[in-house]
């Protein structure tokens, strides 16, 4: 949440920051502002609302400066305003902060500060980090950053300037991602990749607690008793491009269109002779007796999805845990379990906290992640990348796809390990997982019937999701994607569970969106269909088993068909028709899918 940015060098910083800020907006989009040295003092902006009202203010108002911080924010302490927007200033003006992250004591801090007789001008827990640079200056600025971060508790990304010292920006983290980008013309600070992209491709992760000292020429790092510390950037492979939207209306079409690829990337790197091999080859699955998936939000369904393939190729009991909840509940785990951690930024706090928890008690970690170098993928035990390259838009999709693809190659890994799967089957089954690119490719051809069944969806107010098993799991994606985009209750449910109590929600036209591809459970499925039809619901039928039966000219049934694949495999391609289906229904409302309100894509806060 929030995202930071920050540069020196020998050009304007102004559209810099700005142009990185767009790249980050997808971290919140409460306010955004910034703040440029320029010659006499700091000069600042801050806007409420979108980036663009920024842009507004700083075309009306040009400023200029060779170095300067930014910051788009989801806000937590204070409501989004112009003055609970970053930068923060000292009272004195001299020093200015943009920070990711919540400082846990910063009533405390606040409190004293006040008590000393220093103002405070907003409500932020950030504001106090700017205070109390300041307040501890005395002209020097690297022995006042290591005071302050030695009084701070909770999580930050923090880029630091001070007015003494114009020629340096300090940049500092703790348990929140920042990057430090290298370019010909200057240095860089952000939260993440893509907003250096346009300018560098060369980038530093620094540890926690390790200081960077940017100036125009140089990037120096120094531990807290201000020794320096010897670092070598690592070489980006996304592109630019990757990060732009290429024509499309929104970053979530494209990346959506970007999914055969993606699956097709992420096989290969995971199956042949990539990074990735030597990592999974050397993790002997037998010397465990449990497997734990946890993760949030759509990571968690990806868990969901793989607690099937797991448990059908593996013959193991697989637990999907949402980390929210593994971080508090004393989760029954020790050295003979295997605990398996999914996320696309791998910055997520309770993903995080679920895999400290794990490893401290003895269990083996291994993420599943998408964005190098993040804490998840330093910190577990053992990493998988995802090929997915920079998703922007909030709502995860083709990092989702990529997750599956990974989980399952693990599933066949660990099934030959156990000896449960013969060399002909292993070969068979990493076929139909090859077979996938293609056949997603297949249904994004079917976009105009999607993009026309969506449009009649519009005036929707709840709409349900019900599959059986595998097809349930990936209900859940189904329905979670709707939601969060397009602003229409849903929910999913196992089919077997309607006449439980949920059919009673159902009226007439209440929309039902069943999946459908376990042939075995295909009756099931359509029963619990011509339930809900003879209670007043339509039905979109999404699946690679649905027309045998159906009843086609029922006006209240309609299909979209899905290729044939192995069962195990089928969310991969359910979940593109998913994935069309929200996005067109939020398209045809009107609504900012890249940006829904009241969410933002890295959830580093609990
Ligand atoms: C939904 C979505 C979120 C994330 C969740 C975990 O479209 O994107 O539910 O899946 O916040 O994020 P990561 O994967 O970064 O840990």
């Amino acid at each position: 949440m929030c995202g930071i940015i920050g540069y020196i060098g020998s050009e304007n910083a102004v559209p810099i920051i700005v142009d990185g800020l767009k790249k980050l907006e997808y971290r919140g989009y409460d306010s955004a502002g910034l703040a440029v040295y320029s010659g006499g003092g700091f000069e600042v902006v801050k806007r409420k609302g979108r980036l663009q009202a920024l842009e507004s203010e700083i075309e009306q108002n040009p400023i200029k400066g060779f170095a300067g911080i930014g910051h788009t924010r989801w806000a937590t302490h204070g409501e989004p305003s112009n003055e609970n927007s970053h930068p923060h200033l000292g009272h004195q003006n001299k020093i200015a902060v943009v920070h990711n992250g919540i400082i846990e004591n910063y009533k405390q801090l606040r409190e004293k500060l006040e008590a000393g007789g220093i103002k405070f001008t907003s409500e932020t827990d950030s504001e106090v980090i700017a205070q109390l640079t300041e307040y501890y200056y005395k002209g020097d600025i690297m022995e006042t950053v290591i005071k302050v971060v030695n009084r701070l508790e909770g999580s930050y990304a923090l880029g630091i300037m001070c007015i003494d010292e114009p020629d340096a920006l300090i940049a500092i983290k703790k348990d929140n991602p920042l990057i430090i980008g290298v370019s010909d013309h200057g240095q860089f600070i952000a939260s993440d990749v893509p907003a250096v992209l346009k300018h560098t491709n060369q980038v530093h992760y620094p540890n926690d607690k390790e200081i960077a000292v940017l100036r125009k020429g140089s990037v120096q790092f120094f531990n807290l008793d201000n020794e320096p510390i010897q670092k070598t950037p690592e070489t980006i492979t996304w592109s630019f491009d990757s990060a732009e939207k290429g024509g499309y209306p929104h970053f979530m079409l494209k990346e959506i269109m970007e999914q055969p690829k993606v699956l097709q990337d992420t096989f290969q790197s995971a199956a042949n002779t990539g990074d990735n091999k030597p990592i999974i080859d050397s993790l002997d699955f037998t010397r465990f007796n449990k497997l734990v998936i946890t993760a949030c939000g759509s990571a968690y369904n990806a868990g969901v999805v793989a607690k099937n393939v797991f448990e059908r190729l593996c013959g193991i009991t697989v637990e999907v845990e949402l980390a929210s909840e593994f971080r508090y509940k004393d989760a029954v785990v020790d050295d003979k379990t295997l605990v398996i951690l999914v996320s696309q930024s791998g910055e997520t706090a309770d993903t995080i906290a679920a895999m400290r928890e794990a490893k401290s008690k003895g269990a083996a970690t291994l993420s599943v992640v998408n964005v190098i170098g993040s804490t998840i993928a330093k910190e577990s035990d053992f990493c998988v990348y995802t090929a997915a390259g920079p998703e922007i838009a909030v709502a995860t999709t083709k990092a989702f796809s990529a997750q599956l693809v990974l989980l399952y190659i693990l599933a066949i890994r660990f099934a030959v390990q156990l000896k449960k799967l013969s060399p002909e089957a292993e070969r068979e089954l990493l076929a139909q997982i090859k077979a996938l690119p293609e056949k997603a490719n297949d249904i994004l051809k079917q976009v105009d019937l999607i993009q026309q069944y969506a449009s009649t969806c519009v005036g929707c107010k709840s709409i349900f999701f019900i599959g059986r098993n595998i097809d349930y799991a990936i209900a859940l994606e189904g329905s979670l994607k709707l939601k969060e985009i397009s602003y229409i209750h849903s929910e999913a449910y196992a089919g077997g569970e309607l006449k439980h109590g949920t059919i009673s929600l159902i009226e007439e036209n209440t929309l039902v969106v069943a999946i459908s591809n376990c042939k075995r459970l295909y009756d099931k499925i359509m029963s619990n269909v011509e339930q809900v039809i003879s209670r007043g619901a339509k039905v979109l039928l999404i699946g690679n088993c649905p027309a045998a039966g159906a009843n086609e000219t029922d006006k209240k049934l309609s299909v979209i068909e899905l290729p044939e694949t192995n069962e195990l495999f089928s969310p991969s391609l359910s979940v593109v028709a998913l994935q069309l289906f929200a996005y067109f229904v939020a398209a045809n409302k009107g609504l900012d899918i890249d940006k829904p309100r009241n969410l933002a894509k890295s959830v580093t806060v609990e």
